[in-house]
């Protein structure tokens, strides 16, 4: 009889599963690509179809899909093995300690539930969330299949009972994030999902590592809540759909993004299947950089309200610096977002996505909305707005072009307007707007951590109330350099005056006679104005919760990873009970 190794090796082929990551071309007998180990401009990366194995010449890199897909997730052999028994459709002998491990286990217990939810959802007892689906959301009962949507009933408990069944135990229960610990009394855990629309969501793979979960009562006060972080959920590392868009994206070189679970659902049925969403989250780099496998271009489609226009802003700053091409669809006015579009008229969907905007004409679209062309004052807004996106344009055709466009529009000299371009090319040396304007401050390697602390020192610096709810969440260990020096005189000054006085505050900083404190100071204030001016209060504030939790995040995902290797240093060991200590340390990190 095959191992599952061979009969997974019998049924796959190693040039299929290297070529979702790598583009091979054939070269004689073998297959040849850029190796995704190592830096290199000419392909030194051998697939041989006949030995079914790999090797680079370049860095030495060798071995079987297995250890292919080792490398390339970052992940240990269960997983790997799990995620190609999949593909070849076998059915792992699960009692092999060698081939399980508590991801995998966790996985599991994942598709438990979600079979769970969807039987409560054709059971009784999910009527009404069934008609709710069907006759409120407009979705076939095929739609509601494809994507597994379930019920969670409205009891206390009802799916501990039935993982248990399964052979679950209770602490591998409780790490799942499905129930939540009750510090007293019995039974020990209750239910997190209770009278919800249940949305599993799987990772790229297919795997099941967690759930949206939408409230059936509108008086609910959370719409959606979601599984919380664990050991196989990591919220800013998901792109929901993406698991059944990807060929999809292929095919079309195109990935639709939305922001909700709903949005993908509905256009998907409406005829997309290259849609997929954020969610619960703002878009992050893990995310862009998984799409970016599948393709290069974006068509992003953002709710219309204010919320929407800021995360679109805000993504299509993170898509540009991953060398995204970026689209933009508009909706029709008074449409809310694609969900709905999407239910009323799929056809005016399809056409919507059809007619997507280059992401410049959205720009200058939304620069001119309900401006006066003739006014000075307005024309400067404009140009303010719109040079420095034409400046990082890296097509000359395209930047001439826009810069015309711009000229006209203001009624300005074009060639005026050309020497704004290279007195700002010159600042910003191929970098994002927001770092050049640092560049005095820190010359040197700038990060993302770093200017996100410094976008959300500056925005407390313009709003005082919002470092009330930044120093909740936030202490000095996320912010490093200048960063925390400020962060603390901030979190002191406050403290002391119960509340920040901006004059008091410059006085002390002038006073202090730190010269690099009085650069920082002012670079910051500089960025406040020409960041925050123009936004609106909600886009300010989801400016506010975007930073915090981008700061939040990094710090808690280093310390995951930290945790995660003890977890499985001690695993290999055998030693269940540090295992299990770690696996309490892990589920505190928020
Ligand atoms: P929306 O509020 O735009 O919801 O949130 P929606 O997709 O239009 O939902 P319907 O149409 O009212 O059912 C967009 C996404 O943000 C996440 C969810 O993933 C949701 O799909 N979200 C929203 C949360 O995680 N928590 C919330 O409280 C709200
Ligand atoms: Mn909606």
């Amino acid at each position: 009889m095959l191992s599952n190794v061979d009969e997974i090796k019998s049924r796959l082929d190693i040039v299929d599963i290297i070529s979702e990551f790598v583009p091979l071309r054939q070269s004689g007998a073998n297959f040849k690509g850029l190796c995704p180990f190592h830096t290199e401009k000419t392909p030194s990366f051998m697939v041989s179809r006949e030995k079914q194995f790999f090797k680079c010449f370049g860095c030495g890199e060798a071995g079987d899909m297995f250890s292919f897909l080792e490398k390339m997730e970052k992940i240990e052999f269960p997983e790997a093995l799990k995620i190609l028994a999949e593909k070849a459709g076998v059915q792992l002998v699960k009692q092999d300690s060698r081939v399980t491990t508590l991801k995998t286990r966790l996985m599991d217990m994942h598709r438990s539930a979600m079979e769970f939810f969807q039987n409560q959802l054709h059971a009784p007892v999910g009527e009404v969330a069934l008609k709710y689906l069907i006759e409120k959301r407009h979705l076939t009962p095929e739609t509601i299949a494809e994507f597994h949507l379930g019920y969670a009933p409205n009891s206390w408990i009802h799916l501990s009972g039935f993982l248990k069944s399964k052979g679950f135990s209770d602490n591998e229960i409780m790490q799942s994030g499905l129930t939540v610990p009750k510090n007293t009394g019995q039974p020990p855990y209750y239910e997190r999902f209770r009278h919800r629309l249940m949305f599993p969501i799987a990772d790229h793979h297919g795997n099941m590592v967690g759930f949206t979960a939408r409230a059936m009562d509108d008086k609910e006060s959370a719409k959606y809540i979601n599984t919380p972080q664990t050991l196989i959920y990591n919220k800013s590392q998901v792109v929901y759909g993406l698991d059944k868009a990807k060929n999809a994206i292929k095919e079309n070189d195109l990935a639709i993004l939305v922001e909700g679970n709903m949005d993908v659902i509905g256009t998907a049925q409406a005829g997309t299947k290259n849609v997929v969403a954020v969610s619960g989250t703002s878009l992050t780099f893990d995310q862009i950089k998984l799409i970016k496998r599948y393709s290069k271009n974006v068509a992003l489609c953002f709710d219309a309200d204010a919320a929407g226009a800021a995360a679109g802003v805000r993504g299509i700053e993170m898509l540009w610096q991953e060398e995204m091409n970026i689209k933009v669809i508009i909706l029709p006015s008074g449409v809310k977002d694609p969900d709905e579009l999407a239910q009323k008229d799929a056809v005016a969907w399809q056409k919507a996505v059809a007619e997507a905007d280059d992401f410049m004409e959205y720009f200058f679209d939304k620069a001119v909305a309900n401006r006066d062309l003739n006014n000075l004052e307005q024309k400067r807004i404009v140009a303010k707005i719109l040079l420095p996106w034409i400046a990082r344009l890296t097509d000359p055709i395209a930047q001439n072009h826009y810069l015309k466009l711009l000229a006209e529009l203001i009624k300005i000299d074009e060639h005026m307007l050309a020497q704004s371009i290279a007195k700002i090319k010159n600042k910003l040396a191929g970098k994002p707007m927001a770092v050049s304007k640092q560049n005095q401050v820190a010359p040197q390697k700038f990060s993302r951590r770093e200017m996100i602390a410094e976008r959300l020192l500056a925005l407390m610096m313009r709003r005082f109330d919002f470092l009330g709810r930044a120093a909740n969440v936030l202490g000095e260990e996320h912010f490093e350099n200048m960063s925390r020096e400020f962060y603390k005189t901030l979190v002191i000054h406050y403290t002391k005056y119960n509340g920040l006085n901006f004059e008091a505050l410059e006085y002390e900083i002038k006073e202090a006679k730190n010269p690099k404190i009085v650069e920082f100071f002012d670079a910051l204030n500089l960025l406040g104005q020409t960041e925050f001016e123009e936004m609106s209060e909600r886009e300010l504030a989801h400016e506010l919760d975007g930073d915090i939790e981008f700061l939040r995040q990094t710090i808690a995902s280093g310390k995951r990873a930290d945790l995660m290797e003890k977890i499985k240093l001690a695993e290999k060991a055998g030693d269940m009970n540090l295992a299990n200590q770690l696996l309490s340390e892990f589920a505190k990190i928020n």
